[in-house]
């Protein structure tokens, strides 16, 4: 069997000490990520907070400072379906994130709120309260209360669009409404003046762990109520065996490698190149999407991206980071020839050869029909309730300034 190159690699004496020890792991630097504890459930919740969870699934990891309560989930929902929460009042967070797209948005990069472009594709959200690591290959980013700063606040690219003036203008707007005023009130109700970016940022990661999913038809499945046909069962062998190799990345309950959870004591952040690049044969990724390189430096780290959950992958089109492969049978295609060989333009060379890809990523031979079946098992990941639930919907009417427009 071969082995996988893991990446970080932390053990925990208690999971208190999570987010602390991972801050040792990785260099932060000047951007005041450290002291976020994660502790277990009976603390981490106040005490209206039950998680409904799906069979199997395990407690999530909460930060101390952030406890669920159902009216901080509610406000958050609020916020992230919001236009107001942008500069110019355009862009909601569900602006690039679509609950029927598991929360991505089918482009292969997104435009922010003044027109600029991110680097990346828009990621779904489905388990992203599981993710110890946020966005596509940084270490450093281990909390949705300091990953959401990004949006917010980049200024290159431009997502939503606060800066120092805009910042006051969001929280007048939305000290101005009265459903606002009762439902800060509500969430945070020991504190005078509650309508602050503190707690706007607390909200919005409050609803975001609830986005939770986990009622697919492989769930059902696995739970002995339905029955998968013979090629999504051929599909579900190959992946999760050693000729397709595809479960070394993506074999935890919710389809990626890295993990996190409330009762989590050791802890791997693998980061893997798939040899989707090799820039004139020096194994290099484009800029500026060079992988965990861009933030660390070191070689080692040439191409080097988290690997995705699968779940909802078949709505969650273009694929990878930079949206570059558009289908599923893309990707198949891909993996079964070890790497993606671009042959012209400024991005040529041949990925298949990138000295820093995984040693797992080689030529698959897959035919036809095992192609097939393992995309028919991707689709049984598909989470229909997810993609519906009202309680994940926007809770503005349709027509509302303040719901996000459709795509
Ligand atoms: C302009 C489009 C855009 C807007 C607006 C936007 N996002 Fe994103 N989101 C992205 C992109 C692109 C990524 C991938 C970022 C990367 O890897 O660099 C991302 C990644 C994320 C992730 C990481 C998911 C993971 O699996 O690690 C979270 C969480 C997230 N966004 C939440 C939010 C929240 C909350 C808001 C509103 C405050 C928001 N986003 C607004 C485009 C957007
Ligand atoms: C060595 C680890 C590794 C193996 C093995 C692996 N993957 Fe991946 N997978 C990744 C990484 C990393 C990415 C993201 C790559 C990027 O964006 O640069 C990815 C991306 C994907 C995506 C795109 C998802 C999205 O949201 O963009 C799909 C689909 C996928 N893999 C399916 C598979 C299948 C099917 C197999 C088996 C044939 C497989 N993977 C084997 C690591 C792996």
């Amino acid at each position: 069997m071969k082995q996988r190159r893991r990446g970080f690699f932390v053990k925990l004496s208690a999971a208190g000490a999570l987010l602390g020890a991972l801050a040792g792991v990785v260099s932060v630097s000047g951007c005041g990520g450290g002291g976020v504890s994660v502790n277990d459930t009976t603390t981490a919740a106040s005490g209206d907070w039950r998680w409904s969870l799906p069979a199997g699934f395990p407690v999530p990891a909460v930060p101390a400072d952030n406890p669920m309560s159902a009216a901080k989930v509610d406000l958050g929902r609020y916020l992230f379906y919001d236009k107001r929460l942008s500069g110019n009042g355009t862009l909601a967070c569900a602006g690039c994130h679509f609950q029927d797209k598991a929360f991505t948005d089918g482009l292969a990069v997104s435009k922010g709120s003044t027109g600029d472009f991110t680097h990346r594709s828009a990621q779904h959200l489905g388990n992203v309260a599981y993710s110890p690591t946020l966005t596509w290959a940084n270490p450093s980013l281990l909390t949705l209360e300091k990953q959401m700063e990004v949006p917010l606040f980049s200024e290159n690219p431009v997502e939503m669009g606060l800066n120092d003036t805009t910042k006051v203008q969001v929280l007048q707007r939305l000290t101005a409404l009265p459903l606002y005023q009762e439902k800060f009130a509500a969430a945070f109700a020991a504190q005078a003046s509650p309508i602050n970016w503190q707690n706007i940022i607390r909200a919005i990661a409050s609803f975001q762990r609830t986005l939770i999913t986990g009622n697919s038809r492989y769930d059902q499945f696995m739970a002995g109520k339905t029955a998968l046909t013979p090629s999504e069962t051929r599909g579900m062998n190959l992946f999760f065996g050693e000729k397709a190799e595809c479960f070394h990345c993506h074999g935890s309950f919710n389809f990626n490698d890295q993990v996190v959870h409330a009762s989590t004591r050791v802890l791997e952040l693998p980061f893997s190149n798939t040899g989707l690049f090799n820039l004139g044969g020096t194994g290099a990724f484009p800029e500026p999407n060079r992988g965990v390189f861009e933030l660390s430096g070191l070689p080692k780290d040439m191409g080097m991206f988290r690997a995705p959950s699968l779940r909802n992958v078949e709505v969650t089109a273009p694929y990878t980071h930079d949206g570059s492969i558009a289908t599923l049978e893309g990707m198949l295609d891909f993996y079964a020839a070890g790497g993606r060989n671009i042959t012209s333009g400024p991005n040529a060379g041949d990925g298949r050869l990138n000295p820093h890809k995984s040693d797992l990523i080689s030529l698959i031979k897959l035919d036809a029909q095992e192609k097939a079946d393992i995309i028919a098992f991707l689709k049984t990941l598909t989470d229909h309730d997810f993609l519906t639930k009202p309680a994940l919907s926007s809770p503005f009417p349709a027509a509302s300034s303040a719901a996000s427009s459709a795509p």
